[in-house]
Order: structure tokens, then C-alpha cells, then sequence
């Protein structure tokens, strides 16, 4: 299966998980590509509209796994931006994972999921499974591996 692993990272978290996710797919025998979300004004606290310098095009994947980190209980405003200008997904296979520094799924982890979720359903399908890093959590390379365990079996 080709799939696309399309991140957006501030400060590297979620590039690293994605990265190890990256490997486990290529070992079960993906073709895999990772793509980075990245925006004009990297500063999060800027404030602005978001405006995007590169914009991953998706359609070229069977499987698509979008990953963002949380910022102010929510989806981090540059992948939300990304997700409503992206082209129909009908007929692909969603995954998403969020980090998020704080451990408590309440404090923004599920909101970004549902936020991911509802754009993809308005871009034409369903996700299929998700995933939450809680980074300042001590069991977060067990989190990690169930992770990484779970979306490569897709
Ligand atoms: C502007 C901003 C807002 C954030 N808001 C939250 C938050 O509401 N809840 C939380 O748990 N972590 C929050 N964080 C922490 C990040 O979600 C966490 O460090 C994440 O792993 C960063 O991922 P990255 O390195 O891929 O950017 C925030 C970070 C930034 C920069």
C-alpha cells in the first residue's frame, strides 16, 4: 500500500513519532512517505491568519496518516488550516495521531482528534483509528510503541 505520513511539528515531537512509524510501515512492506505541513509564520503564537509555504497534495495515497501536535487544547491551527484545503479523500484509508504535553486525553488530545476526524468525514471518509502521546508522561515510549504497534498493522 502507498502510503502518506503528512505531519506538522513545531518542535519535533511529532516528526520523531512519525518517523518511527515511518520505519515499522516500511518493514511490513509499505511504500511509505513522510510530508511536512510547514507554514509561513512558524512562530504558534503569532496570532494571524495561517497561511501555508507547503501543503502536502494527498492524492496519490492509498493510506493517509495525518499527525499535529495539540496547541491551546485544540488541533494545532496550521494542520487545521492544511486539513480544509486539502483535496477529497473518498475511498482512502484515514489514520491520525496528536501529541500533547499534557497527560490528560481531556486537555486537548481528544478535541484535535474529533477536529481531524470531522475533516476528513467532510472530505469524504471515516477514520479509521487514532492515537494520543501524552510527551510528559512517563510511560510515553510504552505509548509510543502501542502507537507505532497499532497504526503499522493498518
Ligand atoms: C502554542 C502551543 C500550545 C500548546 N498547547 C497545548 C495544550 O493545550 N495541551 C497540551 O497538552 N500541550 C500543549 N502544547 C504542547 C505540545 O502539544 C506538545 O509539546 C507537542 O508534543 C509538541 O509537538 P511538536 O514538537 O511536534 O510541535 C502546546 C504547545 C505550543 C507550542
Amino acid at each position: 500500500m502507498k502510503v502518506g505520513i503528512i505531519v506538522y511539528s513545531h518542535t519535533g515531537n511529532t516528526w520523531s513519532v512519525a518517523q518511527k512509524l515511518e520505519d515499522a510501515l516500511k518493514k511490513a512492506g509499505h511504500s511509505v512517505n513522510m510530508e511536512k505541513v510547514v507554514p509561513v509564520n512558524s512562530n504558534p503564537n503569532s496570532g494571524g491568519p495561517v497561511q501555508l509555504k507547503t501543503a502536502p497534495d494527498v492524492s496519490s495515497y492509498d493510506a493517509i496518516i495525518f499527525a499535529s501536535p495539540v496547541q491551546a487544547f485544540s488541533l494545532a491551527p496550521v494542520m487545521k488550516v492544511y486539513l480544509s484545503q486539502i483535496s477529497d479523500l473518498t475511498n482512502k484509508k484515514v489514520y491520525c495521531f496528536v501529541t500533547q504535553h499534557l497527560k490528560k486525553a481531556w486537555m486537548g488530545g481528544n478535541h484535535a482528534i474529533k477536529q481531524i476526524t470531522s475533516a476528513c468525514k467532510e472530505k469524504g471518509t471515516d477514520m479509521k483509528s487514532s492515537g494520543m502521546i501524552h510527551w510528559s508522561a512517563t510511560t510515553r515510549e510504552t505509548q509510543i510503541d502501542e502507537l507505532v504497534n497499532r497504526l503499522s498493522a493498518l
